[in-house]
Parts: C-alpha cells; structure tokens; sequence
C-alpha cells in the first residue's frame, strides 16, 4: 500500500475556516479529483460534514469515534486509522488521507507521498496544518498556477515522496 496525504494549505499553513476550505480554486479541485480518483479517501467526521456528501468514483471512509453517527448511503464508516489503511489498502495501491489538522498529522509519520497545494496567500482561518519535515523526501514539481479571473490567488502544487 503507498498512504497518501493530499492538502492544500496557505503560506500560514492555513487549512479551513468556519467548517469548509477558506478558497475556491476549481484547478485545485480539478487536481484533487483527478489524483485521487479510483482510489479510496479517508476524512475526519468534520471533514466529511463539511461537504455531507460521497465523492464519486471512491470509497469514502469517514473516521469517527460516534457510534451513532449516520452519514449519507455510500459512505464507509470506520472508528480506526491504522484499521481502515489495513482494509483499504489491502489491494496494495494508493490510499489518500485528505484531512483534516488531527489526520494529516496522525497519518504523515507513516505516509509514503504527499501532495502538497501551497496556495499564495496569507489567509484567515481556524484550522491549521502542522509544520511538516520534508528532510529526507524528494519533491517534484507538478504545477504552478496563476492567480485569474476563477481564482483569486496563485498556487503551486509539489508531490513529496519519501525516500527509501
Ligand atoms: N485545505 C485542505 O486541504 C483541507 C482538507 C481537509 C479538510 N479541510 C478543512 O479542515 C476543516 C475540518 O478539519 P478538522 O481538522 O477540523 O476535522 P477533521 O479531521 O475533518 O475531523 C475531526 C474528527 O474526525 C474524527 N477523527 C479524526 N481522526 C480520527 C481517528 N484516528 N479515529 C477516529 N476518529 C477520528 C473525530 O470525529 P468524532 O469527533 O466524531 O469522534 C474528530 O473529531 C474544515 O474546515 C475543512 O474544510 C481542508
């Protein structure tokens, strides 16, 4: 299995604000959607509120501690991380954690590929992603994409893969 974190974070490493992502840059979407399709993504119970609603294409695991949670038909319930990586990545492929704060750090000591969208901008929010070490870990660029008319700031988005 290769565990994959996907995020997109400001210059302040800002991730969400008021439950949803602080932005919309439909080219990041579109990257988002196109990395992680056919595979499964894995969400915190917030992360998942936040747009109530499966992604198509994937299995949507949905991490909480709720027992008497009830997400929409389609949506895959798991109360464990290291469990649901066991499950879904049983078929050997990619398995995305696409957030949120407390995931991403839970998963990155362990995680194999980042795909990290730095978006150029000081942003206001109230989630915020952890300072991650890329020491020991190889990064390609992928994209760098200008602010214009559908997006309000410029973003550049690298893959990290740790060396072995
Ligand atoms: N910019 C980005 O790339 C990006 C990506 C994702 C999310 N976001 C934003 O980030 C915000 C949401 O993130 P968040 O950090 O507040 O919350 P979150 O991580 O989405 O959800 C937190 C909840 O998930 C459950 N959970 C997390 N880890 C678990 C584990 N190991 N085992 C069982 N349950 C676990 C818990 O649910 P219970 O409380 O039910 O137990 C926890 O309270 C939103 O604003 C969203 O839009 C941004």
């Amino acid at each position: 299995m290769t565990l994959s974190l996907i995020y997109a974070r400001s210059e302040n490493r800002c991730i969400g604000a008021d439950g949803g992502l602080p932005w919309r840059l439909p080219d990041e979407f579109k990257h988002f959607k196109q990395t992680t399709m056919g595979r499964p993504i894995i969400m915190g119970r917030r992360t998942y509120a936040d747009h109530d609603n499966v992604l198509p294409g994937r299995a949507n695991v949905v991490l909480t501690s709720r027992k008497d949670f009830n997400p929409k038909n389609g949506v895959e319930l798991r109360h464990d991380l290291d469990a649901a990586l066991r499950e879904f990545g049983a078929d050997g492929g990619e398995v995305f954690v696409i957030g949120g704060a407390g995931l991403f750090a839970e998963a990155f000591p362990r995680a194999d590929r980042v795909y990290e969208t730095v978006v150029h901008a000081e942003v206001e929010g109230d989630t915020f992603l952890p300072e991650f070490d890329f020491a020991g870990w190889t990064s390609t660029k992928i994209e760098t994409h200008p602010a214009d008319d559908r997006h309000p700031f410029a973003f550049t988005i690298t893959r990290y893969d740790r060396d072995r």
